[in-house]
């Protein structure tokens, strides 16, 4: 089992409480400085298409000042890979994305527009960026993304999260053998979506996953802990689970 997985925390709900006033505080960029020097290994932010939270000038600002990685999520449109080319984020995460959702709500269908997320991949590739496709625990998805050419899967877990016990439990087998089926095809693994410190253990103790991707939780939590705390928290929770 590699022995540390990385923290990747999602700011993108700092960018939600500037949005709800249309100020420019809290700052993203200070908000991304803080969790870097708490132990975050990967800044992650979703632009999406409508602007609800990250805006453009966010992304570029992240991009000029984070000491670690910058991992971009963005939706399959022509608009975003124009603009992820053009930033050079260190990562890129594929993400399907409806306009009505509250969040990303299922995982990307690799299988069936594998041409274009492959064209995807190679433009993406070609500027030095990585990419990882966020999908569903589910052999088909994760067959046609090795397929691909992406260089990672960051696995779903919004449904394991939303589970009580018996469906939970059921639901983590999904996500083990995903994450294998995954290493198997020589994909880096990650995992997100609805972790939080009380479900992320069994998570962060699959053996193929190297890297989780959690946001509205650590942003929660920041709101009573500061977000210093709330990151270094998560952290030494992930370092229990190895
Ligand atoms: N991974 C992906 C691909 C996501 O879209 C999101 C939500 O933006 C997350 C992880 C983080 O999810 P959460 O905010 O529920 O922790």
């Amino acid at each position: 089992m590699p022995k540390r997985i990385r923290l990747g925390v999602n700011i993108d709900h700092v960018a939600t409480v500037r949005q709800a006033r249309g100020v420019s505080y809290p700052s993203v960029v200070h908000a991304g400085h803080i969790a870097e020097l708490s132990g975050a290994d990967l800044i992650t932010v979703h632009l999406r298409e409508d602007r609800r939270h990250i805006q453009d000038t966010d992304v570029r600002a992240l991009r000029e000042s984070l000491q670690v990685p910058l991992n971009l999520e963005m939706a399959l449109t022509d608009e975003m890979l124009d603009i992820v080319l053009s930033v050079k984020p260190d990562w890129a995460c594929l993400v399907p994305e409806k306009r009505e959702e509250l969040t990303t709500e299922g995982g990307l269908d690799v299988a069936g527009q594998l041409q274009r997320v492959q064209d995807v991949c190679q433009a993406l590739q070609q500027a030095g960026i990585k990419v990882s496709l966020f999908v569903d625990p589910d052999r088909e998805q994760i067959q046609a993304s090795g397929a691909s050419g992406a260089d990672a899967v960051e696995l779903h877990t919004g449904t394991y999260a939303n589970q009580v016990k018996k469906a939970q439990q059921e639901e983590l087998q999904r996500l083990s053998l995903a994450s294998q089926q995954a290493g198997t095809l020589g994909l880096q693994v990650h995992a997100g979506h609805g972790l939080n410190r009380h479900n992320v253990l069994p998570v962060a103790g699959l053996e193929a996953v190297e890297e989780l991707n959690i946001g509205h939780a650590l942003i929660a939590d920041a709101v009573f802990l500061g977000l210093a705390e709330s990151v270094a928290g998560m952290r030494r929770l992930l370092d229990q689970a190895r």
